[in-house]
């Protein structure tokens, strides 16, 4: 039998996605009405944790999820593991598939490097950031928080806006939305735009095991001028303006790029007074949104923070084919 993996989002049923996004709407109000009180949902399985890439929010949340959902979480990084060492990950891989792990979540700079895992793992894999490559977790946990507005739904306009480049939550997110009709529009300056992605062509061949629905390629919709867009949105996602992943020369100056792109008091103005601002974070201060944002009611990014641990408690429980016992 095949494990539930989650690898890229495309590769994931959308009977699976929505069954994951209601169990999310279970988790969040079993979590806001205390979910201390501990679940034995995930007793007797062990989740190992491996993160060769900093993170905060998707780490912690996977590991507070897996604890509060009573499964045995067990963290490596690549500082302090024998990755460091130069081991590889089919290597890493076989080494922990010998100690039975029930389910692996892994973030690694490359970006095929959970298909690379999965192959070399014999039980469920869960991709929490490949790269440029993919960000599922992300987007479902993007998803359900539209959906807690109510906007997962087709003719929700949103716009995803920034680095698109180098960025693997945009790649996820539209490929998701769009299956739910989201109107999604891309914003970015051109030298951080795909080109494909400039003219329109879709995302690109899907992973391999994409369902049928997961596979269509959805017509895509850049502008570089944000301005022109604002005030018909019903939602704005900023992205974070990737350095790290940067050769050099793609960005002007970060006062230029906020300026173009940033999220300030005169665009707040333009905004509609019920859209949503959202960001997956760390935010770069300053660069993608300003003092302003964070106190603005509009803003949901530590909303989106709840969302994530809420979802990746379903998510676990999905892939040990556990039911949620709360
Ligand atoms: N959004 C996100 O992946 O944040 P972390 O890098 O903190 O996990």
């Amino acid at each position: 039998m095949h494990p539930r993996c989650l690898l890229s989002i495309t590769a994931l049923p959308q009977a699976d996605a929505e069954q994951l996004l209601l169990n999310a709407g279970r988790c969040v109000s079993w979590i806001q009405r205390g979910g201390q009180l501990k679940s034995s949902s995930l007793r007797g399985t062990s989740t190992l944790l491996l993160f060769a890439e900093n993170s905060t929010r998707t780490r912690v949340s996977f590991e507070l999820a897996g604890k509060l959902l009573g499964s045995d979480t067990i963290n490596i990084s690549s500082k302090g593991s024998s990755i460091e060492k130069g081991e590889s990950l089919r290597d890493t891989a076989m080494t922990l598939a010998a100690m039975h792990f029930s389910c692996v979540v892994m973030r690694h700079e490359a970006a095929d490097s959970a298909e690379h895992f999965a192959r070399w793992y014999p039980g469920p894999v869960l991709n929490a950031g490949a790269g440029r490559g993919e960000h599922p977790t992300q987007a479902l946990l993007d998803a359900f928080t539209l959906q807690r507005h109510g906007l997962l739904r087709p003719g929700a306009k949103l716009a995803i806006v920034g680095d698109l480049t180098h960025s693997r939550v945009a790649r996820s997110n539209l490929a998701l939305l769009a299956r739910f009709g989201v109107e999604v529009t891309l914003v970015g300056p051109p030298n951080l735009t795909p080109s494909a992605w400039r003219v329109g062509a879709g995302l690109g061949p899907p992973a391999p095991g994409a369902s049928e629905k997961a596979g269509q390629d959805p017509p895509l919709r850049w502008t570089p001028d944000l301005d022109s867009i604002l005030p018909e949105l019903d939602a704005v996602m900023l992205l974070r303006v990737q350095h790290e992943r940067m050769a050099g020369g793609e960005m002007s100056t970060q006062d230029e790029y906020s300026k173009l792109y940033g999220m300030n008091r005169r665009r707040l103005g333009m905004l509609r007074s019920d859209a949503l601002i959202m960001h997956p974070g760390p935010v770069n201060r300053g660069v993608e949104a300003g003092e302003d944002v964070f106190s603005d009611p509009r803003c949901v990014i530590n909303e989106q923070v709840e969302s994530g641990l809420a979802l990746r408690a379903a998510l676990l429980a999905w892939a040990l084919e556990r039911e949620l016992d709360f």
